[in-house]
């Protein structure tokens, strides 16, 4: 078979970490190190920061092909929220989001039904959207990974199938997010074509093999390899790591090398 067509993704979630002082030199540096137009590469800093990063890789000539993405956004476009950052502010600082994460899923209270309205606020106004959807230890041991990564996808994306070409998944088991722990390559790819099969169910063109799906948890330099070996997986969503310029370097390196296979066997 022909390798996908999909492209291959390497996103960093910063979460609360650096400050508008240092988070765009940290990007401009990243952006040189990793510099491989093969990879979509994306740097999602803090809110604060976001501006900072936009302005430190138009400033670097190596920042160009780097896209700035946030790190959540809210479920309405305007309103009495207090503290709340709507999709509509993040036009002209970001032209991603990502929404779902398990940290928010766990502190924030956020549910399918309420990443669903996010998703829906972000499309609205044209940005593209990592979905992250990833189960617990506990239903992994007790065999139900598999049905709560589907239903957190059915749940998120229920009436979104039009949003297809602007959503990338990111499956990141809870238990491998900032533990040192990933899962393995293959449960990874397995859990991609779950994702995949959920995604025709909700009736996504092509049964979602358009939709890229990413792994996320503890992904390093000395990790990624696994999971770019899969054809099921196009890239990775990389939190702790993604501070360090030469972990980033490795990261998208070793993504490179699975974007231009990719690129060369759809030329042959
Ligand atoms: P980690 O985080 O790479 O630090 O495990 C991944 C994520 O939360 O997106």
């Amino acid at each position: 078979m022909i390798g996908p067509m999909r492209p291959v993704i390497v996103a960093g979630n910063w979460k609360m970490h650096t400050t508008p002082a240092d988070a765009g030199e940290l990007a401009a540096t990243i952006a040189r190190r990793t510099n491989e137009r093969d990879v979509v590469r994306i740097l999602c800093p803090p809110f604060v920061c976001l501006a900072a990063v936009r302005d430190a890789l138009a400033a670097e000539p190596a920042g160009g092909d780097v896209a700035v993405g946030a790190q959540t956004v809210h479920h309405e476009l305007a309103g009495a929220y207090t503290g709340e950052v709507s999709a509509a502010m993040l036009r002209g600082l970001a032209t991603w989001t990502i929404v779902g994460h398990s940290e928010r899923r766990r502190d924030a209270g956020e549910t399918d039904a309420l990443v669903n309205q996010k998703i829906r606020r972000a499309l609205e106004v044209g940005l593209k959207v990592i979905l992250c959807v990833g189960e617990q230890l506990e239903d992994r041991e007790a065999g139900r990974a598999e049905a709560v990564v589907s239903s957190q996808v059915a749940g998120s994306l229920r009436e979104l199938q039009g949003g297809a070409s602007s959503l990338t998944i990111a499956y990141e088991p809870v238990w491998a997010i900032g533990t040192g722990r990933t899962a393995r390559g293959v449960d990874a790819a397995e859990m991609a074509s779950v994702i995949r099969r959920t995604l025709g169910e909700l009736g996504f063109a092509a049964g979602g093999e358009d939709v890229s799906v990413l792994y996320g948890g503890s992904v390093t330099g000395a990790t990624i390899d696994e999971f770019m070996n899969e054809p099921a997986i196009d890239g990775a969503l990389v939190g702790g790591a993604s501070l360090k310029p030469d972990e980033m370097a490795a990261i998208v390196a070793r993504a490179g090398l699975t974007a231009r296979a990719r690129a060369g066997a759809t030329t042959d």
